[in-house]
């Protein structure tokens, strides 16, 4: 058994810089045709910034001659500028600015307290038609209301910023697919594949599993079958897949006060096949489940971003295959190595993507 689709993109990635990047680029090359790469780790605030990452990206493809398309973000802070977006706007691949609320996450110790003093740098994002990503939650509630309590900031964003384009990343909560599905043609929102797999049972139910620890954290049974619902049998097409894969090193995960996030890009297909063609979904036919992943992954992104679909295909094959416990990459000039350990280590999955 096996389904071909066309090839999927994947709206939010952070692939850090030097070595570990070397190692963890080629894994989304892999399987998709493009990647919108997140400005958090290393700071990219600039168009200049974004222009020498995204040259650095390409160094460290390994088919350079392929097709991946890095598309670059830059963060917002309190030194943004309308001049800055001007700029930005004007770089090859640049097409989001992200907004991340002050202390929300890795990396956002600069970003935003109030969203109003956003104003004209969010009137210029309009006019250049930048579309504004938001990792949407409030930093000061509690960790498992953080989500819906930050819905207030972006319905004041969307009801002055009309006409600009606005994603929620990675939203977890059923209150948060609510919205989107409310909300106006101009609001959209990225799902991972593990938010679609994961609740917080498995973070902390049977002891702390590290490696499904990330912002925002998985929530209940309820959220998650949100999550699924409005994906695999819902009408509203302003979802899209946004892996989050957010590598860490293993020492840093495998602590006292380990970081937030999940490597999952070389097991993301693997995992969107199991949600969507799994044996639980009796009401839809598997023409029907294939379409809706397409659409997840490769149509609904695209279109809300106003690119063209990509071109080629992968296909995803009932071939089960055993997840690596690692990806390391050893020390340039004798360094110590850089080992992560991927969302579903030493498992073995259902569906292999077979091609692409
Ligand atoms: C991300 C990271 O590590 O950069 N971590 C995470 O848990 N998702 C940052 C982010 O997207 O919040
Ligand atoms: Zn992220």
């Amino acid at each position: 058994l096996e389904f071909t689709i066309r090839k999927p993109d994947d709206f939010h990635v952070h692939f850090r810089d030097g070595e570990m990047m070397r190692l963890v680029v080629p894994e989304t090359e892999r399987h998709f045709g493009r990647a919108l790469v997140m400005p958090n780790v290393p700071a990219i605030e600039d168009g200049r910034q974004a222009d020498d990452y995204r040259a650095r990206i390409l160094d460290s493809l390994t088919s350079p001659d392929g097709d991946f398309f890095p598309l670059m973000t830059i963060k917002l802070t309190h030194r943004t500028t309308p001049e800055m977006i001007g700029e930005a706007s004007e770089v090859h691949g640049v097409v989001a600015a992200k907004l991340y609320p002050e202390g929300a996450t890795t990396g956002s110790h600069d970003g935003i307290r109030d969203v109003e003093e956003l104003r004209p740098v969010l009137a210029a994002m309009r006019d250049c038609r930048m579309v504004l990503c938001i990792h949407g939650e409030w930093p000061e509630a509690f960790v498992l209301e953080r989500e819906e309590r930050y819905l207030p900031a972006v319905e004041w964003i969307v009801k002055h910023f009309p006409g600009l384009r606005v994603v929620l990343e990675h939203i977890t909560t059923a209150a948060a697919v609510k919205f989107v599905e409310d909300a106006s043609v101009n609001v959209a929102a990225t799902i991972t594949a593990h938010h679609l797999v994961l609740s917080l049972d498995d973070v902390l139910g049977q002891g702390i599993r590290p490696h499904h620890f990330c912002y925002p954290v998985a929530k209940t049974y309820v959220d998650r079958s949100a999550l699924v619902y409005a994906v695999a049998h819902g009408k509203c097409r302003r979802f899209f897949f946004g892996s989050d894969t957010a590598p860490h090193r293993r020492h840093d995960k495998e602590s006292a006060c380990g970081c937030a996030g999940i490597f999952s890009a070389p097991v993301a297909l693997s995992v969107l096949a199991g949600v969507f063609f799994g044996d639980e979904d009796h009401h839809n036919t598997l023409k029907h489940r294939q379409a809706a992943l397409e659409r997840f992954t490769s149509i609904n992104g695209a279109e809300f971003y106003g690119l063209p679909l990509n071109e080629g295909t992968v296909t995803l094959a009932d071939e089960p295959w055993a997840v690596p416990q690692t990806y390391d990459r050893d020390g340039d000039g004798g360094g110590p190595a850089t080992v992560v350990v991927p969302f579903r280590a030493g498992e073995r999955l259902r569906w292999r993507v077979a091609s692409s």
